[in-house]
């Protein structure tokens, strides 16, 4: 048998984002590079009023042509233009539909077609009442959400490409703004650091990014952030009994381990709200092994721990006056002759015991031991655990929408106020009575499996209701939106998506 590999021998370097500059210089003082400018319906209309016969530039002639109206699917790419060397003209609809969901998406998605141009320089000119914003949206409304899109935007994996690696992430410039808005770039650029770090995490090999490489991560970014760390290693989780994690971590080569961070910097009259992760750094399946056609993205199985990494580093970085206990519960499910059984019976932390119906239901098992560990020892207010848990909820809300199940009305209008604010969609199942006693087991207390396969995302809900008392929980099926396999969109990056980051964020400042 090979020895389990050296993490200190691999570096996570994360990928460095786009340099981005503001300034209060118009976009035309700019030259060469490729321009982007955003124009609604209503200010192609007015320009087009304003045009003279005389003027045949290529942007006038867009205008006049109605190659470009100003309409989403009507962006244009012009070429030979001056002062720049190629203008992208993009389409921000009717002015009424301005949010700033959408430009987010439309920066992003100009920002990478500029990329796709390989230009050095890229300047796009900020959305005002020139570009035809004269909405409620305020300046700084406005310049957020561009230099979040930008920034998210221009994120690309590169690392195992030679050709993509060739590729310098482009100097941009946001132009023609009024005031200085350092702050907010600051801010954002700490935002979407936090973001592409859970991408490079969830993109990197899963040889590379075991349990333990996630234990390092998480131990480097509590000590550049002040963070106060545990991480709880397989013999310190076996002392504890935590029987279900380590009946998922048993068969493999890196051992699981449980990692415990805490930010405390919302005083007393603060509520606590714990932030948990699944973290599977590869699910074979296990015993019940997976099949070609769903085994081969499977390193993205602890997309939820690695969103909470990124949501505590976010948060600590910004300084956020919040209380938030992040938890990730890591394991590897492999298979081989040490690996757990179905059939077989776990205890779990809080006593619990249960059968294992299948060993690809791992993500519950593990979460089932991080939920209790968290309540009984850190007694957080509220508490989310993100998981790309089951297949079901891509089936039931495809890839947009990750699936939200809690009892708790209060706490889910919080979750859906964060998730409105960040564009980071989900939609409510129902954890309701019906429901409640699918995970019985005739031998054991409970089964990781349903009865059938009806409701296969509640179910999974079901299970992990088992292990919450008091707290007011909730949790986000994430396995359809933590990983995009068709091509970016918006601020949706191809393979891993950073889905969580943004949304936890938003929500400890919630409670
Ligand atoms: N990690 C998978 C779920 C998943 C599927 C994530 C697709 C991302 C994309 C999870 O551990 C799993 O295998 N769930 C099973 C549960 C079943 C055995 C009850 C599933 O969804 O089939
Ligand atoms: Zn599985
Ligand atoms: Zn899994």
């Amino acid at each position: 048998m090979s020895k389990p590999r050296d993490y200190s021998a691999i570096i996570i370097k994360p990928q460095a984002l786009s340099p981005l500059i503001l300034s209060q210089k118009k976009l035309t003082d700019f030259s060469g590079g490729c321009h982007i400018r955003f124009l609604t319906t209503e200010a192609v209309s007015a320009i087009s009023k304003n045009l003279k016969k005389s003027d045949t530039d290529p942007f006038s002639e867009a205008i006049k042509q109605k190659a470009f109206t100003g309409k989403p699917d009507k962006s244009v790419m012009l070429y030979g233009t001056s002062p720049a060397e190629s203008l992208f003209l993009v389409g921000l609809d009717e002015e009424k539909k301005l949010s700033s969901a959408l430009i987010r998406k439309v920066s992003a998605n100009a920002v990478r077609r500029a990329m796709d141009l390989k230009k050095e320089d890229v300047f796009v000119d900020t959305i005002n009442k020139a570009a035809g914003a004269t909405s409620d949206l305020s300046e700084e409304e406005i310049v957020s959400s561009m230099i979040e899109g930008l920034l998210l935007g221009s994120y690309r994996f590169t690392r195992y490409s030679s050709e993509a690696k060739k590729i310098k992430p482009p100097k941009l410039t946001l132009c023609g703004l009024k005031k200085n808005h350092e702050k907010i770039l600051q801010e954002k650029r700490v935002l979407c650091e936090s973001v592409c770090l859970t991408r490079d995490l969830v993109n990197e090999n899963a040889d590379c990014i075991t349990p333990k490489a996630l234990a390092e991560e998480a131990k480097n970014i509590s000590k550049k952030y002040g963070l106060k760390i545990n991480v709880l290693d397989e013999k310190e989780l076996r002392r504890k009994k935590m029987g279900l994690i380590t009946a998922v971590g048993q068969g493999a080569q890196n051992p699981p381990c449980l990692i415990v961070m805490q930010y405390l910097h919302g005083g007393k009259n603060k509520k606590t709200l714990a932030i948990v992760g699944k973290g599977i750094t590869f699910d074979s399946g296990g015993l019940n092994l997976k099949t070609s056609g769903h085994i081969e993205d499977m390193r993205q199985d602890m997309a939820g721990a690695a969103a909470v990494l990124g949501a505590m580093r976010a948060i600590a970085g910004l300084g956020l006056s919040v209380n938030v206990i992040g938890v990730m519960a890591c394991a590897e499910n492999a298979i081989g002759s040490g690996a757990y059984k179905p059939g077989d019976i776990f205890t779990a932390y809080n006593g619990k015991t249960v059968e294992i119906g299948n060993t690809d239901a791992e993500g519950r098992l593990v979460l089932a031991d991080a939920l209790s560990y968290v309540e009984e020892n850190y007694k957080p207010d509220y508490t989310i655990d993100l998981a790309t848990l089951t297949g079901a909820v891509i089936v039931a809300l495809g890839t947009h929408y990750a699936g939200l199940m809690s009892k708790e009305e209060e706490f889910q209008k919080l979750v859906s106020a964060a998730s409105e604010q960040t564009d980071e969609k989900i939609w409510p199942l129902p954890l309701t009575e019906p429901f409640m006693d699918e995970m019985k087991s005739d031998i054991a207390d409970l089964k990781n499996t349903g009865k059938n396969r009806n409701a296969g995302t509640i179910q999974g809900a079901v299970f992990l209701s088992h292990f919450v008392k008091k707290t007011k929980w909730a949790h986000l099926d994430i396995a359809g939106t933590a990983w995009c396999s068709s091509e970016a969109s918006g601020i949706t990056s191809k393979y891993a998506t950073g889905f969580g980051v943004r949304l936890l964020t938003a929500l400890c400042q919630k409670i």
